[in-house]
């Protein structure tokens, strides 16, 4: 299998000091809002915190939800489920025809590549290399049109006999801000530079867009929480004045259907959302996305060219209807075990959950809704995810040139909170955000801008007992 190596990253380190590359625009500063002061910092100086992301990350596997019951064949259909999350397909032609179809052109061979365990994506593999779990979206500047040659996904691995599109490294802007009590933290910010492009570079007005692999737990849930729900929270013209206005990310002029997942809730529904990764993460043709070319575009003639997996036996498609949704029924039963214990008290719980209200979280991390799941169950369920599944625009620190969709550069979907305790290790170290460049949760805090500013500066201004008892209490998620 011919696998073009992957250059060693740089990632979040700046280059190696005999790789002089660096463009000036790459290093700006970051303006943290009202931040107290900020300085520039050249990418290097700081190794340490950066070295964190290598440690290896606690290990979790998601579960099937056990509120939903012992029924033999549900048991069966997940492991089932669980086994297609975790196959690792091959390209075409194979002696496996059930397992082949993968490509031509694909970002890994598996959803638990980039999912591992059903968790949060990593940002670095053991080896220090970049994980796959780390996509470069690709659009126009003015219309987020896929681009002319790449499409909009940047697909890093290909089939023996075809070129991938190309590689891609990270460096990072480095700032710092002083929280009221005096205590300094650095932020660093991906910046991406793309190699090795098959056909040249990406067409003038071509942006990209980094995404980080979300954990799957808990997707069933939220896929039921009713739209009217949802649309409740929706305050597009702040009517309401407290400066935060969320609004539904409409997918239609008619406004019928909306996205929910996804760091820009680009996609209208679970099955779309897992079948859309067969198709542009993996190169697999379903029902919804029946081009066993995946990505291709019609000007990446080689990759036409390539054999396909689809077969008559298997509907003319590489994963037919029957493993598309048992593997929905996986991914929508999938929940985080119970566990770690929290480190603090019930006492500091309460505590950060007290500051998580008076910061005004709870303006965009909407604590709960009472849902039917499983869809039809006669009893209605509670649930506390933390979102409300709106766009938020959240200023120019995480905006992005990319637009996706209907959703601009500036906006993002509340990300849900439950799970943060297996998003971060014992060291409450992680990659938070949807590039993965927050370390921990406060800096994830502190990269909050735009709609969020006043909550971000409620907690740079809270005293350092206050602090942890919120960190503690997210933690405990
Ligand atoms: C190459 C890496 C990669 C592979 C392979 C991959 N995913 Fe993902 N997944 C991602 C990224 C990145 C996102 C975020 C996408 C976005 O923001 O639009 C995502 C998002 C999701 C989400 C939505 C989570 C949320 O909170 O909105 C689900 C569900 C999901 N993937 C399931 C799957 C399944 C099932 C498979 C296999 C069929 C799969 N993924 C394969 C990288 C991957
Ligand atoms: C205006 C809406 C809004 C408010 C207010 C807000 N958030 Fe967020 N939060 C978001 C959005 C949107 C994201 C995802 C941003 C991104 O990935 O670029 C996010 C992401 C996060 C994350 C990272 C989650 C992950 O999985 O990566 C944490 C932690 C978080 N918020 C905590 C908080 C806390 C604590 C507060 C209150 C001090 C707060 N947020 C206030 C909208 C908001």
């Amino acid at each position: 299998m011919h696998r073009p190596s992957r250059p060693k990253p740089s990632l979040f380190r700046g280059r190696p000091a005999n790789e002089d590359r660096r463009s000036p625009s790459g290093w700006g500063a970051v303006i943290l809002g009202s931040a107290i002061f900020f300085t520039v910092l050249t990418a290097g100086a700081l190794l340490a915190p950066a070295d964190e992301a290598t440690k290896p990350r606690r290990v979790v596997k998601v579960l099937r939800d056990p509120a939903l019951g012992d029924d033999a064949v549900a048991r069966m259909e997940n492991v089932i489920g669980q086994s297609i999350f975790e196959r690792i397909w091959v390209s075409a032609p194979s002696s496996t025809e059930a397992a082949d179809g993968l490509g031509p052109m694909f970002n890994a061979r598996s959803c638990a590549a980039c999912h591992p365990g059903g968790a949060h994506g990593t940002l670095v593999n053991k080896d220090g290399s970049l994980s796959p779990s780390l996509l470069v979206r690709l659009g126009a500047r003015k219309d987020g049109a896929a681009d002319p040659v790449y499409g909009r996904q940047l697909q890093t691995e290909a089939a023996r006999g075809v070129p991938r599109e190309g590689g891609f490294t990270l460096d990072d802007a480095l700032s710092q801000t002083k929280l009221a009590d005096g205590t300094i933290v650095t932020l660093r910010r991906p910046t991406v530079t793309l190699h090795d492009m098959a056909a040249g570079p990406l067409a003038p007005d071509t942006v990209t867009g980094l995404r980080l692999a979300p954990a799957i737990h808990g997707m069933g849930p939220l896929d039921s929480i009713p739209a009217k729900a949802i649309m409740a929270l929706a305050d597009p013209d702040d009517k309401d004045g407290d400066g935060v206005s969320g609004r539904v990310h409409w997918l239609d002029a008619e406004q019928k259907t909306f996205g929910r997942f996804g760091w820009k809730a680009i996609m209208p529904s679970l099955e779309a959302q897992n079948s859309h990764a067969f198709f542009a993460d993996m190169g697999l043709s379903t029902p919804l996305f029946p081009d066993a070319y995946g990505e291709c575009t019609a000007r990446q003639t080689a990759c036409r060219a390539a054999p396909s997996g689809a077969s008559p036996q298997f509907e003319d498609l590489e994963v037919t209807s029957t493993l598309v949704k048992v593997l929905d029924r996986f991914v929508a039963e999938a929940v985080l075990p119970a566990g770690p214990k929290p480190l603090a008290d019930a006492a500091t719980l309460e505590k950060g959950r007290a500051v998580f209200a008076a910061a005004g979280c709870q303006a965009c991390h909407h604590p709960g809704y009472d849902i039917e799941w499983p869809k039809g169950a006669a009893m209605k369920r509670h649930i506390s995810p933390y979102t409300d599944l709106l766009l938020h625009d959240m200023g120019d620190g995480l905006a992005e040139d990319l637009i996706e969709d209907q959703a601009e550069g500036r906006e993002w979907r509340t990300a849900p909170l439950w799970g943060l305790r297996w998003a971060v290790d014992h060291q409450g170290q992680g990659a938070l955000l949807h590039d993965g460049r927050a370390r921990n949760i406060l800096e994830a805090i502190l990269w909050h801008g735009g709609e969020a500013l006043p909550a971000r500066d409620h907690v740079a201004n809270l005293s350092a007992n206050d602090r942890q008892a919120l960190i503690s209490f997210l933690s405990s998620l």
